[in-house]
């Protein structure tokens, strides 16, 4: 039977009982889903999944974003990217994603993200110390506790959310192989606009939806003072009263709720510490879904 083991932080628990290399029943699905939204970060140790296995189980959640160069995937399944700093025959074999800083994967779509899946397949280990965690931070913790008076003066306001700010942060990092995005890829990828607190489509709660990674500006405020607000809203989130680190062991499988956390991959391992993940970006199109939304989560699994 499936069950659910909150860590007792500030995000996170610990899901076993459930085999997801198998198809999984409506029930259990719904039980993932509202632990999701409740626990933000959910850990399936011991998983063995190849990446027919891994697609498919992400795609309960939502459709697949594909990478925006094409490269690094599986070669069978390509909507399964692969993460990591091994180099062989002098050519990485996965996106170094070590260092990326915090935020919120694609919430520079107009269809946001709604989960990532990373099923570990090598964890680099000094002292036998697992090293490359990866770091949340609770946005509805965050929303919550932010003044009456910023809450009010900011409802209703929007963010712009930009890819290429990210991608020219990474590129500007010492041996990054990252060229320019060409006007194709920024076409794939175009700024996106969206709520500065939304509405988290599991529990209902507000979070606050504006991160480091790609917010670039607050449209209803001129300039200066947007550039402000989002500074003081990134100190804000990212207080470590709201943070949770996830470590990894090989075969763990992880879910996490883009709408209400941010992250952030540690890179505190060397290049000969070898570290390959497979990921699974999943898009947050039925989960906003005025049907979905209607009807409670509970309603849904009765039916
Ligand atoms: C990601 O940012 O999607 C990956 C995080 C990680 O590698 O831990």
């Amino acid at each position: 039977m499936i069950t659910v083991q909150p860590t007792g932080k500030i995000l996170g628990a610990t899901v076993s009982g459930i085999d997801l290399s198998r198809p999984m029943s409506e029930s259990d699905f719904r039980t993932i889903l509202t632990a999701l939204g409740e626990h933000g970060v959910l850990r399936f140790p011991g998983q063995e999944l190849d990446a027919a296995a891994l697609k498919a189980f992400s795609e309960r959640f939502g459709p697949i974003q594909g990478s925006v160069t094409g490269k690094f995937h599986d070669p069978q399944v390509p909507e399964v990217g692969i993460l990591s700093n091994i180099v062989e025959n002098g050519q990485p074999i996965g996106l170094a994603d070590a260092g990326q800083d915090w935020h919120t994967d694609m919430s520079y779509n107009r269809t946001i993200g709604f989960v990532n899946v990373l099923y570990a397949v090598k964890v680099p280990r000094r002292n036998g110390q697992a090293l490359g965690s990866t770091v949340f931070a609770n946005m509805r913790a965050a929303y919550d506790d932010l003044d009456p008076a910023l809450k009010a003066r900011l409802g209703g306001m929007t963010v712009t959310h930009d890819f290429n700010k990210f991608w020219e942060a990474m590129r500007q990092r010492p041996g990054s192989t990252r060229g320019p995005l060409t006007p194709e890829q920024r076409a794939k990828r175009p700024p996106s606009v969206h709520p500065i607190f939304l509405v988290h489509p599991i529990t209902g709660r507000k979070v606050l939806y504006a991160n480091p990674g790609y917010a670039i500006r607050i449209n209803e405020l001129g300039e200066a003072e947007s550039d402000r607000v989002l500074e003081m809203l990134f100190e804000h989130q990212l207080q470590p009263k709201y943070q949770y680190v996830n470590e990894w062991t090989e075969n763990d499988l992880l879910i996490w709720d883009h709408i209400g956390t941010l992250h952030n991959a540690i890179p505190d391992y060397g290049p000969d510490e070898h570290r390959l993940m497979q990921r699974c970006q999943v898009m947050a199109d039925w989960i906003f879904d005025p049907e979905f939304q209607r009807k409670s989560l509970s309603q849904v699994a009765a039916e």
